[in-house]
């Protein structure tokens, strides 16, 4: 804030308090000299009012407010530029706060540094701490229950794209992940991209058309193959689906995978490793790890 703002707010914020300070002791003067409470003059349907001061107990209560808040703008920032005289700020309160909570689970986050992810994923702790850090940082993408949406992947399902181990896992949040699907639709054409369809759809067992599956085919193993594989089981380092699964990204109507084809997909996670610190990574590394299982079991119950 500028002087002159500053300025500007001080003369205003203490005027107020002069004037309610004026008011206040200027109305507890208006006493009958008699000591006799005459009648106000108007008359309303019968209805008439004394002139009455204002009962002692209310003006104390203003005069308490008024110095209480003078009490409060000389301790606290509230005049201006003023910090106040115990020199309190939001800011540092926040960091203060931050600093005491990072020094109390400090050893906490060291003892679970130190766990592999198998035993650290059947920690109940570990695995509540994970699932409010989830809360914070993963959710507004893939869901709180983890089960995502069409372009975010379902974490409890047990189908990666990217892999499922600790490691693979690990390596998708420090570094974020990027797909390159090519778009197909310029090479394939409208027919290329039906026929291409029809076999992508034979590859997980779905009812589909084997005239046109089979033209597909060659599609498939001419352009499909080097990322897909040749049974279409996809490939964790690229990221490429598995595609005899049913499971999909993206959706798995006829529309949405001839969508996927004719335009490509490139879905992008985040990496982290600028946003959480490896302590909080292996965390929820290990709550990610463990989603399928404690998912499953939850369903059989
Ligand atoms: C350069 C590697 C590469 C090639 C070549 C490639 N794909 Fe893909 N494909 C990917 C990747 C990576 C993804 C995941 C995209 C994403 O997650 O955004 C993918 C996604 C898909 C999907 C969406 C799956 C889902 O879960 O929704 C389908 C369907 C698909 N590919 C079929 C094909 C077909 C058919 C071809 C050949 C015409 C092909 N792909 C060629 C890498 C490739
Ligand atoms: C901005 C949205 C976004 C946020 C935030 C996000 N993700 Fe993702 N995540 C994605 C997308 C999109 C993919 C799929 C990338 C692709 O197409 O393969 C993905 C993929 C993944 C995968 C790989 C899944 C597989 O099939 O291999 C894991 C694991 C994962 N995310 C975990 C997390 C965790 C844990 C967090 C929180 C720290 C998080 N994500 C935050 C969007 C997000």
């Amino acid at each position: 804030m500028s002087t002159g703002w500053s300025l500007f707010v001080i003369v205003v914020t203490l005027g107020m308090l002069g004037g309610f300070t004026w008011l206040v002791l200027n109305t507890r003067r208006i006493q009958d000299p008699d000591g006799a409470n005459k009648l106000n003059a108007h008359e309303f349907d019968g209805i008439t009012e004394y002139d009455a001061p204002m009962p002692e107990w209310f003006t104390w209560m203003f005069i308490g407010s008024i110095v209480f808040a003078l009490v409060y703008l000389l301790l606290y920032p509230g005049l201006g530029n003023f910090p106040g005289l115990l020199g309190w700020s939001s800011s540092s309160a926040l960091e203060q706060d931050q600093q005491r909570a990072e020094a109390r689970f400090a050893p906490l986050f060291e003892r679970y540094l130190r766990t592999p992810v198998e035993e650290l994923a059947e920690t109940p702790q570990a695995i509540r701490m994970g699932q409010r850090l989830f809360g914070n940082y993963c959710a507004q993408c893939h869901g709180t229950a983890a089960q995502g949406s069409p372009g975010y992947p379902n974490l409890t399902d047990g189908h990666w794209a990217w892999g499922g181990s600790p490691e693979q896992i690990r390596a998708t949040l420090v570094n974020g992940r990027r797909a390159a699907m090519p778009a197909w639709g310029p090479v394939l054409g409208d027919d290329g991209i039906r026929d291409t369809t029809e076999f992508v759809i034979s590859l997980a067992d779905r009812d589909h058309d084997a005239e046109a599956a089979a033209r597909g085919a060659e599609h498939y193993a001419q352009f499909c193959v080097a990322c897909h594989g040749s049974e279409g089981r996809g490939n964790p380092g690229l990221g490429a689906a598995d595609l005899t699964t049913g499971v999909y990204l993206y959706g798995g109507s006829r529309e949405t995978i001839a969508a996927s084809l004719r335009n490509g997909r490139n879905g992008v996670m985040p990496a982290q490793i600028d946003v959480l610190d490896e302590a909080r990574i292996h965390i929820l590394t290990a709550y990610v790890y463990g989603l399928p299982r404690r998912h499953d079991s939850a369903e059989r119950e």
